[in-house]
């Protein structure tokens, strides 16, 4: 695996592999790597003949108050992951190199009413961030398809959002969550956890099946079932963000009619912000 950090010389790798007929996938990530991540390159590998994977903490993507500082960077350690996983090239400019304007970035790309409901309510920017530095990463590589894991359920609606409305031509893949064995969705911010915490985190997504297994028993307060699912959150140390039963199509409230529902949930717990979602059908 060759690693990069300039755009013009990814573009000189990416070119002569297009010209030799080769199809590009890409995996965006800002680090950290875990088998979450992993998964991503082995899907990818299944659908592109080359693998770029970047990594790059995104500052526009954080708010004031957020752990862009203290987010954990692991270069050597995630180069090893990404070799082992049959990555062709590791992509991870510097800050200059994506925003050569600095803080005078004139250009942004926001998907308007996806990013402001749900995680985009408690963290204002942050998708607006997301599909700011995704679209550049898009045009500096230029994949046939992208991978983005399902754990950031909104994120991969507002990516999809994104490429249809601007007609680019890139097949976007939602990749299954990966958890350990206690359920818990794998994610960078879980090093954040103390050994107690981590063994409350579960919890999280354990809340989430029981909360749809009311509603295969036929619940349809979904208000209800939200309010007393964040309860049982609180109970065990969570200090609950939001918990939602809505449409898959557009995140909307979901009502008694709709049969394609996802529970979106975030909670803090300690130091970290947890998420985790379910979908159902009924
Ligand atoms: P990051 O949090 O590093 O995640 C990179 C990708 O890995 C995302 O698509 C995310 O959904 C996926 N991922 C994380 N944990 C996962 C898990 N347990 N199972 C499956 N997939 C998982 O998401 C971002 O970075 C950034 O917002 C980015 C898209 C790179 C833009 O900066």
């Amino acid at each position: 695996m060759q690693t990069l950090h300039h755009i013009q010389a990814l573009r000189e790798q990416l070119n002569a592999a297009r010209r030799a007929g080769k199809t590009i996938g890409l995996v965006p990530t800002m680090g950290n790597l875990h088998a979450g991540h992993i998964e991503l390159v082995n899907q990818a590998r299944l659908h592109a003949d080359i693998i770029v994977a970047t990594i790059f903490v995104n500052p526009l993507q954080f708010g004031p108050n957020e752990d862009l500082d203290n987010y954990p960077r692991t270069l050597e350690a995630d180069q090893t992951k990404l070799a082992a996983a049959g990555c062709d090239y590791l992509f991870t400019p510097s800050e200059a190199e994506i925003y050569p304007n600095g803080r005078d970035h004139q250009t942004i790309v926001e998907v308007i009413d996806l990013s402001d409901m749900h995680c985009g309510s408690t963290r204002p920017g942050h998708f607006r961030g997301v599909t700011t530095v995704v679209s550049k990463l898009f045009g500096i590589v230029q994949p046939d398809s992208a991978f983005f894991g399902c754990k950031d359920y909104q994120q991969l609606l507002i990516i999809r959002r994104m490429v249809a409305d601007l007609c680019m031509p890139i097949d976007i893949h939602g990749v299954n969550i990966v958890r350990d064995n206690e359920a818990l969705a794998l994610s960078s911010r879980n090093g954040y956890l103390s050994p107690a915490e981590l063994a409350v985190a579960p919890t999280l997504n354990q809340v989430l099946r029981e909360t749809a297994q009311a509603i295969q028993a036929g619940q349809r307060d979904y208000a209800q079932l939200a309010t007393q699912a964040l309860q049982k959150l609180e109970e065990v140390g969570f200090k609950g963000d939001f918990m939602r039963i809505v449409r898959r199509s557009d995140l909307q409230p979901a009502n008694a009619t709709d049969t394609q529902l996802v529970i979106l949930s975030a909670a803090y717990l300690g130091a970290a912000r947890l998420i985790d979602n379910l979908e159902l059908d009924l």
